[in-house]
């Protein structure tokens, strides 16, 4: 039932570009995002004001995602909160607010209250899950698949990269309806699955730099914008399957205190795929090498002769705003890789459950 792979969470990365297909199919028409298929009516597109994302894990960080590019294509301000803060904060809502739950399992006990608090002061409800028929997607008003099919892992991965494609698709019609259409990026949100597809295809090196990675019992990644969402997302994903400490930086933040921890041999994982920050990422990644730091570079192709680390991972990506997606892939192998080579239980990690329906 692993389709022939070791584990579950590597026959789930290699499936991605095919699931990318499923989750897009239908979605689009010409060069627009088809409306009702997000759940949602035109009317209910335009009367959005304000968007609330409410998650947990890795759901949150692909709510981070969508927070930017729904800010940047449609100029409406997401606010992405953990769940489990957020049902204790007595959040305000004002009208005009869509809540959004993101859930793989649609299960999660905290996502779950957030909903309901949400309904209970009236304001309109949407789910993004990927379990049809969930207790989430019951509950709320209105609810978009993912359709990436059964995660067996423990740790996410075609959920979360289908839940960035599904955000993507909301940011653009959001966009759309509000006077901002972007039929380009329409169009190529469409090539991701083939893209995705040939990068996976070039992943032998990363078995290697894996290997070297897991001598080390602590991590940084780094970021901007979008980048930095990558970067929490890859550094959940190497402390739950391979137990290495790691920590997410933007990677401006360094200076204001976290450099001093940079030494000789300091294992560094750099993401830098938003051209429009990547000079300033660049000069971060020089301020951490002067100081001795091993880095790992996730980089656009385009930039990649620019970016001086040791082990470079290119990959080619249409778009800043398309990269996420693209770009979790080798975060996701390097986390794979690395806790294969630390010889730990990679579908079943220690302390997790796959679905966290109790507090
Ligand atoms: O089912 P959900 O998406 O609501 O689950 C949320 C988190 O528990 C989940 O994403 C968790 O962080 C993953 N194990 C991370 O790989």
């Amino acid at each position: 039932e692993r389709g022939g792979y070791a584990h579950f969470m590597l026959k789930e990365i290699m499936e991605q570009p095919d699931v990318w297909g499923d989750c897009l199919l239908g979605r689009t028409e010409g060069d627009r995002v088809v409306v009702e298929e997000l759940g949602l009516t035109e009317t209910q597109l335009e009367q959005v004001r304000r968007i609330q994302v409410v998650a947990a894990g890795t759901a949150y960080h692909a709510g981070l995602i969508g927070k930017a590019l729904i800010e940047r294509l449609a100029r409406i301000p997401v606010d992405v909160a953990v769940a489990s803060e957020f049902r204790y904060q007595d959040p305000v809502l004002q009208r005009g607010t869509l809540v959004m739950a993101v859930s793989q399992s649609g299960e999660t006990a905290d996502t779950l209250a957030c909903i309901n608090l949400a309904r209970q002061q009236g304001m309109p409800t949407y789910a993004l899950v990927n379990t049809v028929g969930s207790t989430i997607a019951r509950e709320s008003d209105a609810v978009v698949y993912t359709h990436a099919g059964p995660e067996i892992a423990v740790a996410s991965t075609k959920a979360y990269t289908t839940q960035i494609l599904v955000l993507t698709l909301l940011a653009l019609a959001l966009a759309d309806v509000h006077g901002r259409p972007r039929p380009d990026l329409v169009r190529s949100l469409l090539t991701l699955p083939k893209m995705g597809a040939d990068i996976l295809a070039e992943m032998e090196h990363i078995e290697d730099m894996a290997s070297r990675l897991s001598t080390n019992r602590d991590v940084f990644y780094i970021g901007r914008g979008l980048d930095y969402a990558l970067a929490m997302e890859g550094q959940l994903k190497i402390k739950e399957i391979a137990y290495i400490h790691a920590e997410a930086y933007a990677a401006g933040e360094l200076k204001h205190g976290t450099l001093a921890l940079i030494e000789d041999g300091t294992p560094i994982v750099a993401i830098v795929t938003e051209d429009s920050v990547a000079e300033k990422s660049i000069s971060n990644i020089l301020e951490v090498k002067a100081r001795g730091a091993e880095v790992w570079a996730i980089v656009d192709d385009r930039l990649k002769t620019r970016v001086p680390v040791d082990h470079l991972i290119p990959i080619r990506v249409p778009n800043a705003l398309l990269a996420p997606a693209l770009a979790a892939l080798p975060l996701q192998m390097l986390a794979y890789w690395t806790a294969v080579k630390c010889g730990q239980d990679v579908d079943q990690p220690r302390n997790l459950a796959k679905s966290v329906t109790v507090e």
